[in-house]
């Protein structure tokens, strides 16, 4: 739509910024913490970009305070962190760990001490490799309450300061990487039927937290964070507007029909059951998700870039389990599901050295689709560009992410003047920090930190880029100032 006038942000905006504990906090197995799946897969040979970890990451675990204290400095309102479950129960359940509790005891405190909301995921992808071991993780019906009573555990601990819980970070991209892929623990390739049940299993999971947090602190905000890429159909052939329709009832609303109404897609699950591999859906477990569905807060968004879908023959392309992880632009190749959709490179758009499509207008589809499909406040809880970044006399010159970070803003502006309420926008990432399976070469930070590939290189110094200059002028203003 058009407006004249924008009426910009709201008064009470939160611009964040956000991490996650893998990418960020090294400390892989000090004060008592246990070892999780990232930590067992990462020593994988093949796995990640040059054999990277996260044994040290950034140190954040060290270096928090100081990090906390550039966000001030800059004046973030919201600091968007995970918690890794085996700090807090080393084997996933049984006995808890003091010294991990405490440990965001005091990264929280020191957030509000500089009256930073902290805004906690309860679940970035690292999970206790004892569950793994004991039952298979995911693909166990047990986790639903290994999980939830992890959460409860965060709850009782934190719920009296933590005003902001964002349960799974993105279901869609775990499981379908770890059960299709191949690329992230487990590490199963094609396993269609188990990650339905996985997906069955994190929303009974994400349900029951939702559910147990109400009732012990109904004034708290709760939601998931999906990453969402809106869809266009290549072009006005009827063939390609229906396989953007498949695509979107298996890969968008499949997810965000849960989180928002408690029930799958019936297409999507007509298909699913025609292929067997539905998943096993208890008495119960759909009122459950309805419950759950009428008592979150928002949707949150994790938005990086859109697609476009093409109809696929049955003789089409398939997943090639592929993507670039080097930064080499040009390397990815088209990937597709053979009787239902591919999904092409967009030639209107430019992409990044990782062959993601950039979008501004993308961020604007997410809201303007999460408010007329689900009528829920968004939060963008993860915006931003994976570039290479170089330090030059001392300084970090990226224009290319605040040009990035400044059309994503416009639109998001324009979708609250369209009437999407926005609660908060975190850009991806505070820091630089390990990119899973791109090494630390693909930086997303306001905060340059000085290491590369190897454990033992660098200093980790902090270092501002000019990125992190502009974003505080853009706090300042409240978004007037782009
Ligand atoms: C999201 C994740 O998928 O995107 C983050 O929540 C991740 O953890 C980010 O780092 C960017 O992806 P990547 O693969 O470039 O690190």
């Amino acid at each position: 739509m058009y407006f004249e006038k924008s009426k910009g942000f709201p008064e009470n905006f939160l611009w964040g910024s956000a991490s996650a504990a893998y990418q960020v906090e090294g400390a892989w197995n000090e004060d008592g913490k246990g070892i999780s799946n990232w930590d067992q897969f990462v020593r994988i040979p093949g796995k990640t970009y040059q054999a990277t970890t996260g044994d040290k990451a950034v140190d954040h675990y060290h270096r928090y305070k100081e990090d906390i204290r550039l966000m001030a400095e800059m004046g973030l309102k919201t600091y968007r962190f995970s918690i890794s479950w085996p700090r807090i129960y080393p084997n996933g359940r049984g006995e808890v760990n003091e010294a991990g509790l405490k440990f965001y005891d005091d990264l929280i405190n020191e957030c509000l001490k500089y009256n930073i909301e902290p805004m906690v995921t309860i679940y970035h992808w690292d999970m206790p490799q004892a569950l793994e071991e004991a039952y298979h993780g995911w693909e166990n019906r047990q986790i639903v309450d290994d999980y939830v009573h992890y959460a409860k555990t965060l709850f009782k601990r934190y719920g009296d300061r933590v005003q902001y819980w964002i349960t799974m970070n993105e279901q869609n991209v775990f499981t379908k990487h770890g059960w299709l892929e191949g690329m992230h623990p487990p590490g199963k390739v094609n396993e269609f039927k188990t990650f339905y049940q996985v997906n069955h299993h994190a929303n009974m999971a994400h349900a029951k937290t939702v559910i147990a947090l109400k009732e012990m602190y109904p004034q708290a905000k709760v939601g998931a964070s999906f990453a969402y890429g809106p869809t266009y159909a290549i072009d006005n052939k009827p063939e390609n507007a229906m396989a953007k329709a498949d695509y979107d009832d298996l890969n968008n609303y499949f997810w965000l029909d849960v989180y928002a109404y408690g029930r799958y897609p019936v297409v999507a699950m007509k298909y699913l059951e025609s292929k067997g591999i539905a998943p096993q859906i208890e008495d119960g477990d759909m009122e459950i998700l309805k419950k759950a569905s009428q008592l979150v807060d928002f949707m949150g968004v994790n938005y990086y870039q859109t697609k476009t879908i093409e109809y696929n023959p049955l003789d089409g392309v398939q997943a090639s389990h592929e993507m670039n992880h080097t930064g080499q632009k040009g390397t990815a190749k088209v990937q597709g599901v053979p009787g239902l959709y591919k999904i092409p490179f967009n030639k209107h758009l430019p992409t990044t050295d990782w062959d993601w499509a950039i979008d501004p207008m993308g961020i604007r589809m997410c809201c303007r689709e999460i408010t007329s499909r689900y009528a829920l406040p968004v939060i963008i809880s993860e915006n931003g560009l994976g570039a290479f970044d170089k330090v030059e006399d001392g300084q970090v010159h990226d224009p290319y992410r605040i040009a990035y970070l400044k059309a994503h803003i416009e639109e998001l502006k324009k979708a609250i003047d369209e009437g999407c309420e926005v609660l908060a926008y975190c850009t991806w990432s505070y820091t630089d920090l390990l990119s899973w399976l791109n090494g630390y070469q693909k930086r997303y930070g306001f905060v340059y930190i000085d290491r590369e590939e190897d454990e033992n290189s660098g200093t980790l110094k902090r270092i501002p880029k000019d990125s992190y200059y502009w974003y505080k002028k853009v706090i300042k203003s409240n978004g007037e100032e782009l």
